[in-house]
């Protein structure tokens, strides 16, 4: 295993902080793993575990043991009568497995296209987009238990999937490093085109029914047009969550904001757009010092170059409290602040 210290992370968290890793270790296979634990220095120490860096804050220097996780593979393990199933490293890249996948004929991650991030980091979340969740293909994984060095794997039905939440944000919070996913691709496969924009697509295309790939081209197009790619401005995807509120909380917003934009869930209750509110405060394309409001989508905090941690937590604060104040709803921070 590698080990680096006193570790610049700036590249590896797509918002660009300026934040040092006292201890950096290179997890390549699980033995890398086992070997940390046993370690006389590293085995006891707190850990943290970095895949992408596209979903977290680091708000101060780490002085945890950083394990970044860079198990690789990728294979069609099993072709069942109703499925392909499809293997992954944890340190796999997302968009390229998605791209991969499609590129072997395996459909069903189209919609989930150019999510920033690793394949090991994507049930964190529980990574969503256009009509389709993490959990809608997910089989099973591999993990190591941090504090016992027992692997173990966890079917789907074990990983406490929720809307941008799963067990690993609860109760398994830091305690164990997720090695590999395997996904459920469906051989009966129908395009999932509910999101508006993508039956605009379909409706201007003409296509009766549009091929895998086809939807894949369009997921990108939108995501291209309305999120900014890390490598060019520094983001985490969404800052902020979408609420849930109940029925009558619904109607009472809905009562002074009429145009509010939500969704009926279908267990009860409504998902209101976070990003429709904090455009309504107006902060949509506002810039305070290195840090801003992306102009195509206000849920998407941006470093405009050289951000601090204050700058972007003092732009969240300010924007939790305009919509608070002007909703009654104060919205939660969808990245993980660390
Ligand atoms: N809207 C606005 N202003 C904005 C943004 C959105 O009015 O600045 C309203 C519009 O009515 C728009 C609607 O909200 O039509 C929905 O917007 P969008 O399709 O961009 O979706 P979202 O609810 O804002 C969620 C996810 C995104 C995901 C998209 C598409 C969360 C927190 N975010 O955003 O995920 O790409 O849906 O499925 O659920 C991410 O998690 O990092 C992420 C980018």
């Amino acid at each position: 295993m590698q080990i680096e210290n006193n570790v610049d992370l700036r590249p590896f968290n797509t918002f660009g902080l300026p934040i040092k890793a006292a201890t950096l270790i290179h997890i390549r296979r699980e033995a890398d793993i086992h070997q940390v634990l046993a370690h006389p220095e590293y085995g006891r120490a707190p850990k943290f575990i970095l895949g992408g860096g596209s979903n977290i804050v680091p708000t101060c220097d780490l002085q945890s043991v950083v394990l970044k996780i860079e198990i690789m593979g990728r294979h069609m393990v099993q072709a069942t009568d109703q499925a392909w199933i499809v293997e992954a490293g944890a340190g796999e890249n997302w968009p390229d497995l998605v791209a991969w996948t499609l590129e072997n004929d395996f459909p069903g991650l189209e919609n989930l296209a150019l999510i920033p991030g690793t394949a090991g980091a994507a049930p964190i979340q529980n990574i969503g987009a256009y009509g389709i969740e993490l959990k809608d293909r997910f089989l099973s994984l591999d993990a190591v238990d941090l504090k016992t060095g027992r692997s173990f794997s966890l079917a789907a039905e074990q990983c406490g999937f929720d809307y941008r939440d799963s067990i690993f944000k609860r109760n398994l919070s830091g305690r164990c490093m997720i090695t590999r996913v395997r996904l459920h691709l469906p051989k009966n496969w129908k395009p999932v085109l509910d999101y508006p924009d993508l039956q605009r697509l379909r409706q201007d295309s003409g296509a009766a029914r549009p091929c895998a790939r086809q939807v894949y081209e369009w997921v990108c197009a939108l995501r291209r047009a309305k999120l900014p790619d890390p490598a060019m401005l520094g983001n985490a995807g969404s800052f902020f969550k979408n609420p849930i509120v109940n029925n009558k909380q619904h109607a009472a917003i809905l009562a002074c904001a009429p145009d509010m934009v939500s969704y009926p869930l279908p267990g009860g209750g409504f998902k209101l757009s976070a990003g429709w509110m904090i455009e309504a405060c107006g902060w949509k394309g506002r810039r305070i010092g290195n840090v801003g409001v992306y102009a195509r989508q206000a849920l998407v905090l941006i470093n405009h170059g050289g951000a601090s941690i204050q700058e972007l937590m003092a732009l969240a604060a300010a924007i939790q409290d305009s919509v608070h104040q002007r909703f009654g709803i104060r919205l939660e921070l969808e990245p993980t602040l660390i």
